[in-house]
């Protein structure tokens, strides 16, 4: 199984999505740690339910992202984690973070990108007015946003609905994205060739040796 550490800032029900299918046992991580940059984040309640290693480190304690981003890695690295999943973490990571996980983030985001990046993607999008919505898994790299995605789901929205009822639409489509993208990380399948993301074969060797 992978190891994975989940950086959350919030309420977690992405955390809550991955760990629901590693008990159904169709998801082959293994997560060493939650660590969130706010100590409230209901996540870590969720995390600590199933025995799974909390961390609140705040950003606000820190004089720079990348003194953050350092004791991040220090701390995650000694659990063992070999990848990084960001469950609804709302905080940029520098080069510090990525260089230490490289190739090896994935971000899920509130929108069909490139379009309404940022904090508020699901906002945006329903005040624009756009008919189709949806979330997207991409590895992160040094732009917010920007890294190559891996997979994408549409979601309708409807003209002047309530932006929060289009926000608990597309949440429910992320908890089946972000674990399937998850899964095709753990197995090895996923191939980077610039922008693009190609779905190989799961590595058997691999899973065999693990
Ligand atoms: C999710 O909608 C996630 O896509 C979004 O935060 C929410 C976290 O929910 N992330 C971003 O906007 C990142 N830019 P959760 O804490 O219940 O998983």
């Amino acid at each position: 199984k992978l190891p994975i550490a989940v950086l959350i800032s919030g309420g977690g029900s992405n955390l809550q999505a991955l760990i629901d299918k590693i008990e159904e046992g169709i998801l082959d991580v293994d997560i060493k740690m939650v660590l969130s940059n706010r100590a409230g984040a209901y996540g870590l309640e969720r995390a600590k339910t199933h025995s799974i290693p909390t961390c609140v480190l705040s950003h606000k304690d820190f004089k720079s992202r990348e003194d953050f981003d350092g004791e991040m890695v220090r701390i995650l690295k000694e659990t063992g984690a070999q990848a990084v999943v960001m469950a609804g973490f709302m905080r940029i990571i520098t080069p510090v973070f990525l260089n230490a996980f490289s190739g090896r983030i994935i971000n899920i985001h509130p929108a069909l990108l490139p379009s309404f990046a940022g904090a508020g993607g699901q906002t945006e999008a329903g005040e624009y007015g756009v008919q189709i919505s949806g979330c997207t898994v991409h590895f992160v790299d040094e732009k917010m946003d920007n890294g190559a995605i891996i997979i994408q789901a549409a979601v309708p929205a409807m003209p002047g609905e309530d932006v929060d009822v289009l926000a608990k639409r597309i949440l429910r489509v992320e908890h089946r994205i972000l674990p399937q993208a998850t899964q095709w990380l753990a197995e090895g399948r996923l191939r980077t060739e610039g922008r693009f993301v190609k779905l190989g074969l799961a590595d058997v060797a691999k899973a065999e040796q693990d």
